[in-house]
């Protein structure tokens, strides 16, 4: 019975041993799933810390060198946070100016004005768990507002034109009266020395009165362009007739060295206003027996009309501003001339430059040929 007994206690202890183990090996691969989980947890957190230096380090890379300046402050106007351009705008900017920037305390977008420069500031607020206060994002908007100034200048000039351009179209046409009856005139009074030159006189002004209104009106409208092969000596024929006055006055020697067959691919009526506004500023510009000369050259694929005066020159840091119109040194001088010249030459894709130095200025003008 004993010996029955005892075995039932072996047996007993050898399934508590089984089960033991059995509990063991599941506690042990339990502990190994544990430790991969932890492993896997480790790792992650570690790529998620590299993740957060990065974007942190870009954050900061951002915030640093962005090109608006941007303040960060808590709510009593202490700065946590700027970037490079906040710290150089600080330094740069007034007490009235800090202060009126400061003072702003709603949500909003407005623009703030010193020393002749203009600023945009947006703000914004933010509230965090332990504190809460205000972003100010300041940009410089001088040159958006420069450019506004410019287009609202444009427009006036625009609106000036179109005005200018209904007189003158106008006067054009009471001006072309005088013009034939001073000149039927004359001839009526051919061999009067004194009253022929009065009537020169007036024949001149008017001449000179048409140029200036054929500028104006060049400078309001479009350019259209009636290409075709032209003698260049018709044109230089043209312009002098209509110039011979204001030479004999000053007595200028004329020199026209074109040759009878050169010829230039262009719209003819706007390439004499482009020769007459050339030579009408070398006459201003020669002195009392000065020199003005004309040619031109050839290659394969332009052709080129070069006018020359013995004038003082222009200026070095005059010259880069002579084709600009309004630009003029003259009493009396609308700076209109040089403009249209270079609007003509431009729209008939050519080129012009002058070339000058003290004695002697030259404009050069290529055109380019005509394309068979
Ligand atoms: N041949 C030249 N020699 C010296 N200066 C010149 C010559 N041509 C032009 N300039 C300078 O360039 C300026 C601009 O010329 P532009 O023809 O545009 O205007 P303007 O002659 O002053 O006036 P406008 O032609 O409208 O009557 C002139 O005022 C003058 O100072
Ligand atoms: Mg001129």
């Amino acid at each position: 019975m004993e010996e029955i007994e005892k075995i039932d206690q072996i047996e007993l202890l050898r399934k508590a041993f089984e089960t033991f183990n059995e509990a063991t090996v599941k506690l042990q691969n339990s502990y190994n799933q544990l430790q991969e989980e932890a492993e896997r947890l480790r790792k992650e957190i570690e790529k998620k810390n590299v993740e957060l230096k990065e974007k942190t380090e870009l954050l900061d890379a951002v915030m640093m060198n962005a090109t608006s300046a941007i303040i960060v402050t808590d709510n009593n106007n202490n700065i946590i946070l700027k970037n490079n351009s906040a710290s150089r705008l600080l330094e740069s900017s007034s007490k009235s100016f800090q202060e009126k920037l400061f003072g702003i305390k709603n949500p909003s977008v407005l623009v703030i004005e010193e020393n002749e420069k203009y600023y945009n500031v947006s703000l914004g607020k933010f509230t965090l768990s332990n504190k809460n206060g205000y972003i100010y994002i300041i940009d410089d908007i001088t040159n958006i507002k420069e450019i506004e100034k410019e287009q609202r200048r444009n427009e006036n000039l625009k609106l000036m034109g179109e005005m200018a351009a209904g007189i003158a179209h106008d006067i054009r046409n009471p001006l072309g009266s005088i013009e034939i009856f001073a000149t039927l005139l004359r001839r009526d009074l051919e061999g009067d020395r004194e009253k022929e030159n009065l009537l020169n006189s007036i024949i001149k002004g008017v001449k000179t009165i048409n140029n200036t209104i054929s500028n104006i009106l060049l400078f309001t409208k479009d350019i259209r362009l009636n290409k075709k092969n032209v003698y260049i000596a018709d044109i230089v024929d043209d312009v002098i007739l209509f110039m011979k006055h204001l030479m004999n006055d000053k007595k200028i020697v004329f020199q026209n060295r074109i040759g009878d067959n050169d010829q230039i691919y262009c719209d003819i009526e706007l390439i004499k206003q482009v020769v007459m506004n050339i030579i009408h500023n070398a006459i201003d510009a020669v002195p009392q027996g000065g020199k003005i000369t004309i040619y031109s050259e050839e290659t394969s694929t332009n052709s080129s009309i070069f006018i020359e005066d013995n004038g003082p020159g222009i200026s070095p840091n005059f010259i880069d501003k002579i084709f600009l119109p309004f630009h003029s040194k003259k009493a009396k001088g609308t700076g209109l001339g040089l403009s249209i010249v270079y609007k003509i030459i431009k729209a008939h894709n050519g080129n012009i430059y002058p070339i000058s130095k003290p004695g002697q200025t030259i404009f050069k003008i290529t055109l380019p040929k005509e394309v068979k």
